[in-house]
C-alpha cells in the first residue's frame, strides 16, 4: 500500500501578519521544501514522496498552508517542522503563532484496500473507494496530528489488511523438534478420569477447578522438577509479579490493542462508605440474591483486568531504569498465583480453562544473553521431557504470543524474535496440546517500558510459560493413572495419592 497525505492549516498568529513578511515566509516555504524537509529522507526517495508546502497565503492574523506528503516528513510532521522555522521568521515582526487549526485532512491509499480493513473511527468522515485505492477524509485537530493519528490510523488499516489476507491460512507453524515415540499408557480424556477418581471438582465459577490434594501433588512434582532440572540450575531468582493487572501496563505491553474480549475486568467500589452500600445488603439479606444492576451503578472502572500473560506486570519494577551491565542477564520467575482468560466456549478439561496455573520464567538482557538463555531453556526442557516424563512432545515456531495477543498474525521479520511452543500428543484424540511456550520477545518490552542497558545496547526480553495443567493433562493422557507406567521419578515425587474426602 502507498500512501499520500494532504492537509490544509492555519498556523494563527498573535497579530495581523503584514504584508512585507511576505518575502521571508516565501524564503522560509522554499528552505522547508529544499532543505529541512528533505533531512533525514532517504536519498532514492522521489520529490512526491517527501512532504513540501504547495501553497500558502495570508489573511490577517492566520497563515494558511498547503501540505502534501507520500511516506516521508509525513504532511502533519512538515507541519510542525514548519511551525517552528517560521516561528523565528515572524518572531522578527513581534508576532508569535498561538496554535493550528487543521481546517482539512486527507490520506490516500494506493493499491488495493480491502473495505473492511477501513476501521469505523470518528476520525473518518468520509471514505472514498476509487480503481487505484482509498481517500480518506479526516477531522482531527492539531493535538490529534502531534499525538501521530494519521500514522496510526495507516497502521491499523495495514495490519487489518495483513490479518485479512491472512485470514484464510492456518496460523504460523512451524516443526523444529520431534520427540522419539513413546507408548501410549491410556486411551481416555484424563480430566474424566481425574473427575471419576474424586481429584478434582468444578469450581462454582465457569472454566474453573478445584484441585483436590491428588491432582496437587502432581501439580508439585511437576513444579518440583521445573525448580530442580531448570530453574536452580539455570539460576532464575523467585520474584512476586502482581496479578491485577491496571491499563497502564496494557497499554505498554501492547494488550490494550487486542485482548479485550479475553479479560476478567476488575472495578472498584466507587466509595467504601458502608451507608452507600447499605441497600445492596438489604436488597440480598431480603430476597436472597445479590443486585448486580445495583451494584453495576455504584463501581468506577473497570481498572484493568486480572492477570492475563503474567509477564507484563513485572515490568513497571525496572521501568525507566538503567541497568548496570554486571547484573544481566537478570534471570527471575514467577509462581505467585492464576492466570485468567474468558475463553467461552472454548472450554475443555483442565486444559483450557478460564483460571489456571502457571509458572513464568523471564529474562532480560543484551539481545544475545537473551537468545543464549532462551536456547539453554529449551536444552533444558528437552531433556527434562524426554528423559524424565518420557512424554511424546514436538515443538513448533508459531505466531509470537506478544503479537497473537494483539490480535496479530504471522511472525517476527527477526528470525531470532519469536515463540516456541511445545506440543504434546494426546492418545485419547490423536490432537496435540500446547504445554507451554519460550518465547524471545525482542526489544518490545524494554522499549514499551523504558528499560536501558549500560552499555548502549539494545535491551532484549524473553520469557517462558510453564502451564500446571496442560503438564499434568499431557502427561496424564500419556502415562495414565497407574503408578507402575509413570517414569520413576515422577511417581517417587507425587508419591501416593492422599485420599482425604469421604463423601456418604
Ligand atoms: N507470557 C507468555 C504467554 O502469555 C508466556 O507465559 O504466553
Ligand atoms: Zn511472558
Amino acid at each position: 500500500m502507498y500512501v499520500r497525505f494532504s492537509l490544509n492549516a492555519d498556523l494563527l498568529t498573535s497579530g495581523d501578519i503584514p504584508g512585507e513578511a511576505a518575502a521571508a515566509i516565501e524564503q522560509a516555504v522554499q528552505e522547508a521544501n529544499e532543505t529541512s524537509f528533505r533531512r533525514g529522507v532517504p536519498k532514492e526517495a522521489q520529490p512526491d514522496d517527501i512532504g513540501r508546502i504547495t501553497g500558502w497565503s495570508v489573511e490577517g492574523n492566520a497563515l494558511r498552508l498547503s501540505i502534501a506528503s507520500g511516506p516521508y516528513t509525513r504532511a502533519h510532521d512538515a507541519l510542525f517542522r514548519f511551525r517552528k522555522s517560521i516561528a523565528s521568521v515572524l518572531g522578527r515582526h513581534r508576532i508569535g503563532v498561538r496554535g493550528i487549526e487543521v481546517t482539512g485532512f486527507t490520506i490516500r491509499l494506493e493499491g488495493s484496500v480491502e473495505p473492511a480493513a477501513i476501521p469505523r473511527l470518528p476520525m473518518i468522515q468520509e471514505t472514498a473507494f476509487d480503481e487505484n485505492g482509498v481517500l480518506l477524509s479526516l477531522t482531527l485537530n492539531a493535538a490529534d496530528l502531534e499525538n501521530k493519528v494519521p500514522d496510526r490510523l495507516v497502521r491499523l488499516i495495514e495490519e487489518k489488511a495483513e490479518a485479512m489476507a491472512y485470514g484464510g491460512k492456518a496460523e504460523h507453524w512451524e516443526l523444529i523438534y520431534e520427540s522419539p515415540r513413546q507408548p501410549p499408557r491410556f486411551d481416555r480424556d484424563p480430566t474424566e478420569e481425574m473427575v471419576k477418581k474424586g481429584w478434582i471438582k468444578h469450581g462454582a465459577a465457569r472454566g474453573q477447578w478445584i484441585y483436590g490434594p491428588q491432582a496437587v501433588q502432581l501439580f508439585r512434582a511437576f513444579e518440583t522438577i521445573v525448580l530442580e532440572e531448570i530453574i536452580r540450575p539455570l539460576g532464575f531468582s523467585e520474584m512476586v509479579f502482581p496479578k491485577l493487572v491496571p491499563w497502564e501496563v496494557w497499554k505498554r505491553s501492547g494488550h490494550a490493542k487486542g485482548v479485550y474480549p479475553e479479560i476478567y475486568y476488575v472495578c472498584t467500589p466507587k466509595t467504601r462508605d458502608p451507608a452507600y452500600w447499605e441497600d445492596v445488603a438489604d436488597y440480598f439479606k431480603v430476597t436472597g440474591e445479590v443486585p448486580v444492576e445495583m451494584i453495576r451503578d455504584r463501581i468506577d472502572g473497570p481498572i484493568g483486568g486480572m492477570c492475563y500473560a503474567q509477564c507484563p506486570p513485572f515490568w513497571p519494577f525496572v521501568q525507566g531504569e538503567t541497568l548496570a551491565t554486571d547484573c544481566l542477564p537478570i534471570h527471575v520467575f514467577d509462581r505467585s498465583g492464576t492466570s485468567h482468560r474468558y475463553e467461552s466456549g472454548g472450554i475443555h478439561g483442565i486444559e483450557r480453562v478460564d483460571e489456571f496455573h502457571r509458572i513464568e520464567v523471564l529474562w532480560l538482557g543484551t539481545a544475545e544473553q537473551t537468545v543464549d538463555t532462551a536456547d539453554r531453556l529449551h536444552a533444558a526442557y528437552t531433556r527434562v521431557f524426554d528423559d524424565l516424563l518420557e512424554l511424546e512432545w514436538r515443538c513448533a515456531r508459531v505466531t509470537p504470543w506478544f503479537m497473537a495477543q494483539e490480535g496479530l498474525v504471522g511472525v517476527s521479520e527477526n528470525e531470532q524474535i519469536g515463540t516456541r511452543d511445545y506440543e504434546a500428543v494426546l492418545p485419547y484424540s490423536g490432537g496435540w496440546l500446547e504445554f507451554q511456550n519460550v518465547s524471545v520477545n525482542g526489544n518490545k518490552y524494554p522499549k514499551g517500558f523504558n528499560v536501558k542497558i549500560q552499555s548502549g545496547a539494545d535491551c532484549w526480553s524473553g520469557c517462558s510459560g510453564i502451564g500446571l495443567e496442560r503438564w499434568t493433562a499431557a502427561f496424564l493422557a500419556q502415562k495414565g493413572f497407574d503408578m507402575a507406567d509413570w517414569p520413576d521419578r515422577v511417581a517417587e515425587l507425587v508419591g501416593e495419592p492422599k485420599e482425604i474426602f469421604r463423601f456418604l
